[in-house]
């Protein structure tokens, strides 16, 4: 009978024996998949265990800071890397979808191939890749190992592509992760995180990126989320977030006419992000939301609420 306790004993025990006293570098993403990969490798191998966790600039409002104190509070060798300048400059200009998450998958790799070269006479890669992801073409959940395979062709194989690859998470489904999770007691605030796109919000920046365009976006999305977890609401939704439309439309405040940008937010209901349909949220809930985000957040001036499924809608907008 599978349990997460003894698959969690069996696991550690195989790590051992495979990995002995190599260094293993591990990728985080801030995702559930690549969390929970990190503290079964930690349990077998402690500090043997290198993680490396990449700002690119595109997370939500504060997440580089307090996942990575939450990965340092679990005992975890982790380093983070700020190249949030890096990923911007790539970007500058670009606005189609697919050169944005190509320039992404380039610069994160440069980013990680610097970081791993760093630790003297690594061995593995570790990757926290889950059964669907080795089923389908296309990782769902996003994160390192997702960008990293569907970009490792651009440019020749980077170094630590050359490593051995170790995935102790490959045989399971991402509910059976959550509970491995819990059983070594991880915090809900990671394992019941909404998947979150390895591109990040350049994918809900529609258009071309800039630091102010993150900026408003990130405070936008901040107020959404905030509001989902005091509602009640976060632990219904699959996936929810914000998106940075490319326009402006006109606003009056006092007896100013404003020419400001507009949002739209999506929560979505899901198993596997393949289907969707759109969250039916409450009316006063989309009313406080909207209230707030327009009072608080400089520059934009409405809100609109996608009431579109999936297919045909899908639920990134780029
Ligand atoms: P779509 O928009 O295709 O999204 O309905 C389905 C799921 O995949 C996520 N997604 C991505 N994840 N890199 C990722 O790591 C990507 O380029 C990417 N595009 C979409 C999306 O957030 C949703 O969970």
């Amino acid at each position: 009978d599978w349990t997460p306790q003894s698959f969690v004993e069996e696991t550690v025990e195989a790590l051992q024996e495979q990995i002995g006293n190599d260094k293993v570098v591990l990728g985080l993403s801030g995702g559930v998949d690549s969390s929970v990969a990190a503290i079964l490798l930690h349990k077998a191998i402690g500090k043997n265990l290198f993680c490396i966790f990449v700002n690119n600039g595109l997370l939500r409002k504060n997440e580089f800071e307090s996942v990575l104190s939450q990965y340092e509070g679990m005992g975890l060798n982790v380093k983070g890397v700020d190249a949030s300048a890096r990923f911007l400059d790539a970007l500058a200009g670009l606005s189609d979808p697919e050169m944005k998450r190509k320039a992404i998958g380039r610069v994160f790799i440069e980013v990680f191939d610097d970081e791993a070269h760093q630790i003297k006479d690594v061995k593995w890669l570790a990757q926290g890749t889950i059964y669907p992801d080795v089923i389908e073409s296309v990782s769902a959940t996003g994160g390192p190992s997702a960008t990293i395979k569907s970009h490792h062709n651009v440019g020749g194989l980077p170094d630590f592509m050359k490593l051995k690859v170790v995935e102790p998470l490959k045989a399971l489904f991402k509910d059976e992760v959550r509970r491995v999770g819990a059983s070594m007691g991880m915090d809900v605030s990671i394992l019941g995180r909404h998947p979150f796109p390895g591109p990040g919000l350049a994918i809900r920046i529609l258009g071309d990126i800039t630091a102010e365009k993150v900026r408003i976006l990130q405070e936008v999305d901040a107020v959404f989320i905030d509001n989902l977890k005091s509602w009640n609401l976060y632990d219904k939704v699959w996936q929810a977030g914000a998106i940075l439309l490319p326009v402006n439309s006109v606003g009056v405040m006092g007896d100013e006419r404003t020419y400001e940008k507009c949002v739209a937010l999506r929560a979505v209901e899901s198993t596997d992000g393949m289907t969707a349909d759109w969250v039916n949220l409450p009316y006063e809930f989309l009313q406080k939301t909207s209230n707030e985000i327009i009072n608080k957040v400089k520059g934009v001036n409405r809100v609109v609420y996608d009431i579109s499924s999936k297919p045909p809608a899908t639920i990134e907008w780029e």
